[in-house]
This record gives structure tokens, C-alpha cells and sequence, in this order.
């Protein structure tokens, strides 16, 4: 962070802020609950949320805060754009753990979209729109499941399958994409206030905002999105890699690769068994993640490999095999369905733990 990221060029001149300031009035609402006297009082559509003054072309309310991650989530080659709602007034408060603590009646969304076969050359459409709310009582989950050709998204009630064929780098890719049940939603988002992209690790970067370029966090800041100035960061919110980042260390690159595909279940409090002691998150030591040359603890047809990793030898390593599979066994259990290109840089990591072995 630069500290201050001056509303001057270098010249002096005046230069329009990264962001608009944040409206005193609230366009983009969910009603009161999910269940208000018995009747849904979320809009079974986006387009009455009030989220986007345009479907088509996208084009987000004013009180919609655009943020960007350093490490994404792998969900089956989508392009994804991510904003947050504040409540008017109201701020993100940070604990002493440095835990941070959207207020309630906060709105995170988040937009996939792909460029479809059938979709104009080259034209990105929106293929769903995931939502989650902070109620009184917690957060709660929504996912709206754009028409095919029209610009309206429709509120999903369970899971649903779509049959798409879509552009990937490596050609046109018949995918079935699978929109999560609320279930499966809850399944991913158990800790740290169920919040992962809007946190300081990932937000720490510089960020293109079309007119300027500038730092993220000091972006939010002028926008009052914190409670108070935001503190030195601690070595745990040292900031994640972009794991295609060929600049960035290669244990950082694979480090934050599983800390973002696979860690929201592999740590304490995560969905995946609470004996099984795998912490996959990024600030976490080598030694103190149970990871390397460890291993299995579940030996299964399903589960490849003896160890979880085994320095220098990624075909004994589960962490990479199961990352390959796309069926029994497959790692993430949930949310994707196509292979990811960018975990190659797990395989390049465990070969070159071979050369100094496991650290502590
Ligand atoms: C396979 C695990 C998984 C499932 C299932 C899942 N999410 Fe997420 N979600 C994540 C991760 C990890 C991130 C952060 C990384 C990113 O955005 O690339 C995230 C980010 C988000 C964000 C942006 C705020 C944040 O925490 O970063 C929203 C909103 C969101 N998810 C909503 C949903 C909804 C609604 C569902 C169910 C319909 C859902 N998610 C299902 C893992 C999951
Ligand atoms: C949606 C939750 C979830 C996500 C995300 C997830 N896992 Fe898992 N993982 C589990 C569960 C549950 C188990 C235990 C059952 C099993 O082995 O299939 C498990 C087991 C494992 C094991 C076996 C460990 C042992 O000692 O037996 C490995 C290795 C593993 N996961 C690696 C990964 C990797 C690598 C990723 C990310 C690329 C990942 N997981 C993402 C839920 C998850």
C-alpha cells in the first residue's frame, strides 16, 4: 500500500478518484428476509433487485463497490466480477485477531460469465448471478440463473443443470454447469464470517479502474469502507499470488493456489473432517499444515497416492492427483466439473520441494 493515493497526477493536475464516493441512498435491496411473514421477500428477478441499472449491457447501481481478488477460485474457466454493498453509513469493522466483520444488511455479489457458442463472437454473457446477504441472523445464500438470450436472471430455489458450450483457451468445451444448491453454498462459506474474496489478503493489489490505476485498500479507504485507519498488516494478511504470476515464488504461487481452490474446507472450522488436522490456507506454515510428506489418512479406491505430498514426487502426492480427477474422488468435491490448467503449478511445487525437502 502507498498509504495515500493522491485525487493529483504527477504534474498536479486534478485526476477523477479510482471510484465515485459511495451514495447516501440504497438502490440495490433484497427486501427485509428471506422469509418475511412466510413470503419470500427476495425478488424472484434480478432485474427488480435494483443491483444493475442495466442487464444488458451489465451495468452496476451506484452504491455497487467493485473489488477485485489476487487468487481466484477455479470455477470451470467463468469469468467472474465481484462487487459489495455497504448499508449507507456503515462500515467493515476489524477485531483485535484482525478478523474482519461486514455489517448486517451487507450485499455481496458475484457475476459468472462466459462467452458462449452460440453467444455474438467474442461477447461475454452472463450465465449466473450469486448473491449473499447479511441478515440479523447471518448470511444467507442466493443464486439467479440467467435465460439463454434474454437479459433476466431468475431466483434458483435448489440446484439446476445447464448444458453449455463454452470458450475456453483451449476451444469450445461442452460443460455442465452446475449452479450450487443453498446447501452447497453453506457447504464452502462455514468460516472467517463466510467471507473469502473481500478480505485484506486478497485485496492487497493495484487495480485497473479504467481512468487510473491505483491500490485497492486505499481505494476503500477513501470510501469510508473501513471503521478506522487500517493497521500494518500482519505476516498471516500477507497478500495471496495470482498462482499464473510467473514473477511471484513458485511455493507462493502453489500456496495460494490451494489456499483459494481448497482451504476454505481444509482448516479448522471447514467442512472437510475435523480429524483429518489438513490446513490449506496460505498463511499457514509448511510444517503446521500437515501436508508435506505426510500420510493419507483415509486410504481409499477413491483417493490416489500414499502421501499428500511427497516432496519431490507428485504421483505419490494426493493434493495433486485428486486435483486432476473429475469424478469419484475428485478434489474440490463440489463446484466444478473441468480440470484446471493453472493447478500445473501444484505438480511444478512438489517437484521442487524435491530439492530441499519439507521445511518447517
Ligand atoms: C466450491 C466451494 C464454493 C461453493 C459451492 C460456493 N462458493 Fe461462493 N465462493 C467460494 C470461494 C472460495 C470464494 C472466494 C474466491 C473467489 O471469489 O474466486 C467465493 C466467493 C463468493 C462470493 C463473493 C464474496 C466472497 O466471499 O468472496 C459470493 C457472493 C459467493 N461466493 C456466493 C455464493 C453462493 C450464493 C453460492 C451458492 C449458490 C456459492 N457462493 C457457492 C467458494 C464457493
Ligand atoms: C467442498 C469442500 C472441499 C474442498 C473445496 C476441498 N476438499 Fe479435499 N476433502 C474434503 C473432504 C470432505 C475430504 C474427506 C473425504 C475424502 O477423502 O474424499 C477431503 C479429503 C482430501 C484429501 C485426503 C487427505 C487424507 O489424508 O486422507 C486430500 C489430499 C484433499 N482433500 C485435497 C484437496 C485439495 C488439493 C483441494 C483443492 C484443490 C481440496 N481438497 C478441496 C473436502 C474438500
Amino acid at each position: 500500500m502507498t498509504g495515500e493515493s493522491s485525487a493529483t497526477s504527477d504534474d498536479g493536475a486534478e485526476v477523477e478518484p479510482p471510484l465515485p464516493p459511495r451514495p447516501d441512498q440504497q438502490f440495490c435491496r433484497f427486501g427485509a428476509g428471506e422469509w418475511h411473514r412466510g413470503e419470500s421477500t427476495v425478488p424472484s428477478q434480478l432485474s427488480e433487485t435494483g443491483c444493475f441499472v442495466s442487464l444488458d449491457p451489465l451495468v452496476p447501481a451506484a452504491d455497487l463497490v467493485p473489488f477485485a481478488v489476487n487468487s481466484q477460485l477455479w470455477t470451470d474457466g467463468a469469468h467472474k466480477d465481484r462487487w459489495v454493498v455497504l448499508p449507507v453509513g456503515a462500515s467493515i469493522t476489524i477485531d483485535q485477531a484482525r478478523n474482519w466483520w461486514y455489517p448486517t444488511d451487507t450485499i455481496i455479489i458475484k457475476n459468472f460469465s462466459y462467452i458462449l457458442e452460440t453467444a455474438a463472437e467474442g461477447r461475454m454473457r452472463p450465465v449466473e448471478t450469486r448473491v449473499m446477504i447479511k441478515r440479523n441472523r447471518g448470511w444467507e445464500f442466493h443464486s439467479y440463473r440467467w435465460r439463454r438470450g434474454e437479459s433476466e436472471a431468475d431466483l434458483l430455489d435448489g440446484g439446476y443443470v445447464d448444458k453449455l458450450a463454452v470458450v475456453l483457451d483451449e476451444g469450445v468445451v461442452q460443460l455442465d454447469y452446475a449452479y450450487p444448491t443453498r446447501e452447497q453454498c453453506d457447504v464452502c462459506h462455514r468460516t472467517q464470517d463466510r467471507v473469502f474474496g473481500p478480505l485484506r489478503h486478497q485485496l492487497d493489489r493495484v487495480v485497473d479502474y479504467g481512468h487510473v490505476e491505483a491500490e485497492q485498500l486505499d481505494v476503500w479507504q477513501q470510501l469510508g469502507m473501513f471503521a478506522g485507519p487500517l493497521a500494518e498488516p500482519e505476516p498471516h494478511e500477507r497478500p495471496l499470488v495470482d498462482a499464473r504470476d510467473e514473477s511471484a515464488s513458485l511455493e507462493d504461487r502453489a500456496r495460494s493456489y490451494l489456499h483459494v481452490n481448497c482451504s476454505h474446507c481444509h482448516r479448522p472450522g471447514g467442512w472437510a473432517p475435523p480429524g483429518m488436522h489438513l490446513d490449506l490456507r496460505y498463511g499457514i506454515a509448511l510444517g503446521e499444515a500437515r501436508l508435506c510428506d505426510e500420510p493419507l489418512q483415509f486410504l481409499a479406491v477413491w483417493s490416489p497416492g500414499e502421501f499428500r505430498i511427497k516432496a519431490g514426487d507428485p504421483e505419490s502426492s494426493s493434493v495433486w492427483l485428486r486435483s486432476q480427477l473429475r469424478n469419484a474422488g475428485q478434489m474440490p468435491p463440489i463446484g466444478t466439473a473441468l480440470r484446471d490448467p493453472g493447478s500445473e503449478v501444484v505438480r511444478q511445487w512438489i517437484e521442487a520441494l524435491g530439492e530441499g525437502g519439507c521445511r518447517p
